[in-house]
Formats: structure tokens, C-alpha cells, sequence
């Protein structure tokens, strides 16, 4: 019989993403753990919620009584780690949660699957993996004439999400080596794509730009990202459980650095060509340069070397394709963003954006 993997934060929207895949192409089945925060979204995986397969646990990956009755329930085959609270400026307006979940959290979870880990023989021990999804935040920032992020590159994290994020990874490592359990790290870039949660740079703009709202660039929008599609970031995640080797991190990344204000511009000449009877066109007349994030890191670039020399993974989408798939999703999925941004959502476009004073337009 197949043993569940465990899948935490499967309701967000790498996760969701990563269930969705998996459940269509992987055969194992699998125990996704959510506490449905603001950013978790049940509904995104209404259509495999009659699976067999398939099962939806409501909790907190920091209750670690639940962790023990869901290992023992389970004796999952693996574990991958997503649940985080995830976005930076509300790490800035916020830390606790972030302190929480993705350090405490990441604790007790490493507790429970080292208990696990312990009681399994022969091949199950064998094939057992802890495998930790975290971010290219916690290398800092870099100078534009930096080389990209490598495994190899220091840690510096900048905001207390990357600091909370560089915790975990630090935790993950430590349960290797101490106690052998058989860890692999992932440290991607921005993804961008499908049931992305709309405060995020591209949903939000997209979200904005349909109501004629103003598209608020933070600073003077030359801060670089490196921009993965997130279909493209699941697969490397299958391909390391798969053939990663144990201990090890693996950077995951695009290869397409784009500035934000780059990135707007291009999302703005996308929505005058799909939408060509909008009352806002040209959209790049909305674009406002509003004050900077506290502490903004200036670049972020990912070396993808190692991921494909050592297991063959490359993105499949380009920016260009990538990008026009998701903007067509949400044209084409505009009662999920509503549904998501209803309700408290609301307030924390007052908490972030309400201080930011707006220039006049810098758009057209
Ligand atoms: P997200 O915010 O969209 O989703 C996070 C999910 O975790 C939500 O479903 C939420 O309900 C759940 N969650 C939060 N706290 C929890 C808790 N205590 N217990 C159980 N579930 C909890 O995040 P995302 O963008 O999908 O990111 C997923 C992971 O990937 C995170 O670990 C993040 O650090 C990492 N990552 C994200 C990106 C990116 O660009 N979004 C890039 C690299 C790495
Ligand atoms: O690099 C990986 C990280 O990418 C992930 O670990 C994080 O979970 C994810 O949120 C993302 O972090 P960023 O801070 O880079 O993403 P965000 O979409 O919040 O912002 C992208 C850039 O756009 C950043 O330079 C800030 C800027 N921005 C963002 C928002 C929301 C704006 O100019 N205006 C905005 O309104």
C-alpha cells in the first residue's frame, strides 16, 4: 500500500499549486495540513476535495498533539513543508505570526517527523524525506553587478519574514546533522502564477488595475526579482524529493530579472491589448510611485546551476509565457480573487497603503 505524503500550507498558493499537480500525476496519496488563514483558500481545491486519495486536515502546524496523531494515523513517506506566513510587508507591520509559524512551527514539525522518522525500518527509512520549501530572501540583497544567489552564499536576511524564513532553514539543517533526519532545503525566487493571493506585487496589480485603482510602486520601482512561474517552481520541488540528495539545499530560479516597474509596464501593455474596451486603458496611466517598503532588499537573483546539473530541472515557461497565463487566469477567474479579498483583506489595504502618499502618474 502507498503511504500519504504530507503536504503543510496546501491551501496557499505554491501549495495549492503543488497539490493540484500532484494529485493529477503522482499516484502516493496525500494529507494536506492547513490552518486556513487569511491566505488559504479551500475553494481552490474544490475539484479534488471527493478524492480518495485526498484528504484536508483544518490545524496548526505548530499543534504539536495534532502532528503526533496525524503521523501515527498516516506514517506519512514524506513531508513537504510549505505552510508559512509569507508576505514581507506584513512581517514588517506584524512579526509575531511570522515568529510563530514559520520558526515554532517549522520546530514542531521537525519534532514530529523525527519521531516518526525514528520508528521506521528497512525501505520506509530509507525513503523517507523532510523536504523544506524556504526562499531566496534569507541570501539579503544585491548590488547589480553581484553574481546571482548560490547554495554557497551567506546567509544575511533583511525583513523579519527572511529572518523567520533563514530560522527555519537553520532548524532544518540542525536536524540533519544531529539527528540525521533525512532533510532537503529548496530556496527559490518570486513565482508568480494561478491563485496567487492578490497582495502580492503581480496579483495585486492585476486585482487594482481592473477597478481603475492606482498600481502603487514602492521607491523608485528599479528593484530587481528573478521571477519563476510557480508550475515550473512545483516541479523542481517533485524533482528533489524524487532524486535530491539528503542534507543537501537546492536553489531554484527563473532567470528572468525584471525591475518592478518593468514588470508593471509589461502587465499594463498586456491589459490594454486583452482588454481593449476598458475605461482605463492605457492601464500604465494608473501606475503611482508611492513611499518604500521599510528596509526594501534592491535585487534578488537566483543560480539555478546546481538543480540542473544534478537532476536535470529547467524551467519550462519563459517570462513572456509564463507571465500572459497567469494574467489570462485571473481575467478568467475574477470571482476567485473576490471571494479572497472580501471581508479582512479590505483592512490591510488601508494598513499598508493608506500611510503611502502617491506622486502624480508615472505611467503612459
Ligand atoms: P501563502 O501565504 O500563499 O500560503 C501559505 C499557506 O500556509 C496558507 O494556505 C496558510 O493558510 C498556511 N499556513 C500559514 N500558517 C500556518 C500554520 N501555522 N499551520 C498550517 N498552515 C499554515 O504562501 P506561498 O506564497 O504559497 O509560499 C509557500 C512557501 O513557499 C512558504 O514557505 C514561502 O516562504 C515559500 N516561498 C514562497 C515564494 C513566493 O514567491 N511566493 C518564493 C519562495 C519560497
Ligand atoms: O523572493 C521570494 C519571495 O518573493 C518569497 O519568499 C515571498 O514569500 C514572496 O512574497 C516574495 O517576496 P517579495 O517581497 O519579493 O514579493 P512582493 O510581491 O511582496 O513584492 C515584489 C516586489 O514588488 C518587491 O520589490 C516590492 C514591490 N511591491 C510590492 C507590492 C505588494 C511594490 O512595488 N508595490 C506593492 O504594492
Amino acid at each position: 500500500m502507498l503511504r500519504p505524503i504530507l503536504v503543510t500550507g496546501g491551501a496557499g498558493f505554491i501549495g495549492s499549486n503543488f497539490v493540484l499537480a500532484w494529485m493529477a500525476e503522482e499516484q502516493r496519496p496525500l494529507v494536506n495540513l492547513d490552518k486556513l488563514t487569511y491566505a488559504g483558500n479551500p475553494l481552490t481545491l474544490a475539484s479534488i476535495e471527493h478524492d480518495p486519495r485526498y484528504t484536508f486536515v483544518h490545524g496548526d502546524i505548530a499543534d504539536a498533539e495534532l502532528l503526533k496523531a496525524l503521523f501515527a494515523e498516516h506514517r506519512f513517506s514524506a513531508v513537504v513543508h510549505f505552510a508559512a506566513e509569507s508576505h514581507v510587508d506584513r512581517s514588517i507591520v506584524g512579526p509575531g505570526a511570522f515568529l510563530a509559524t514559520n520558526i515554532h512551527g517549522t520546530f514542531e514539525l521537525l519534532q514530529a517527523a523525527r519521531a516518526h522518522y525514528d520508528t521506521l525500518t528497512g525501505e520506509d527509512r530509507d525513503s523517507f524525506r523532510f523536504l523544506h520549501v524556504s526562499t531566496d530572501e534569507v541570501f539579503g540583497t544585491l548590488e547589480p553587478e553581484d553574481p546571482a544567489f548560490a547554495e554557497t552564499t551567506a546567509y544575511a536576511p533583511n525583513s523579519p519574514y527572511a529572518a523567520s524564513k533563514a530560522a527555519s532553514d537553520h532548524l532544518v539543517r540542525a536536524w540533519h546533522h544531529t539527528y540525521q533526519l533525512p532533510t532537503l532545503l529548496t530556496n527559490c525566487s518570486n513565482n508568480y502564477g494561478p491563485y496567487q493571493f492578490p497582495e502580492k506585487l503581480i496579483p495585486l496589480m492585476i486585482t487594482h488595475a481592473l477597478e481603475g485603482k492606482p498600481l502603487p510602486v514602492y521607491g523608485d520601482g528599479q528593484q530587481v526579482r528573478d521571477w519563476l512561474y510557480v508550475g515550473d517552481h512545483c516541479l523542481a520541488i517533485r524533482e528533489v524529493l524524487a532524486k535530491g540528495r539528503v542534507g543537501e539545499t537546492y536553489n531554484v530560479g527563473g532567470c528572468n530579472q525584471r525591475t518592478n516597474l518593468e514588470v508593471v509596464h509589461t502587465l499594463c501593455a498586456a491589459l490594454d491589448e486583452l482588454l481593449p474596451n476598458s475605461p482605463y486603458r492605457p492601464h500604465a496611466g494608473l501606475v503611482r510611485m508611492v513611499k518604500d517598503r521599510p528596509g526594501h532588499d534592491r535585487r534578488y537573483a537566483i543560480d539555478a546551476s546546481k538543480i540542473e546539473r544534478e537532476l536535470g530541472w529547467k524551467p519550462r515557461e519563459t517570462f513572456e509565457t509564463g507571465f500572459r497565463k497567469t494574467v489570462e487566469w485571473y481575467l478568467a477567474n475574477r470571482k476567485w480573487t473576490e471571494d479572497v479579498t472580501s471581508g479582512a483583506y479590505q483592512n490591510w489595504l488601508q494598513e499598508n497603503y493608506g500611510h503611502r502618499s502617491t506622486s502624480e502618474s508615472v505611467g503612459a
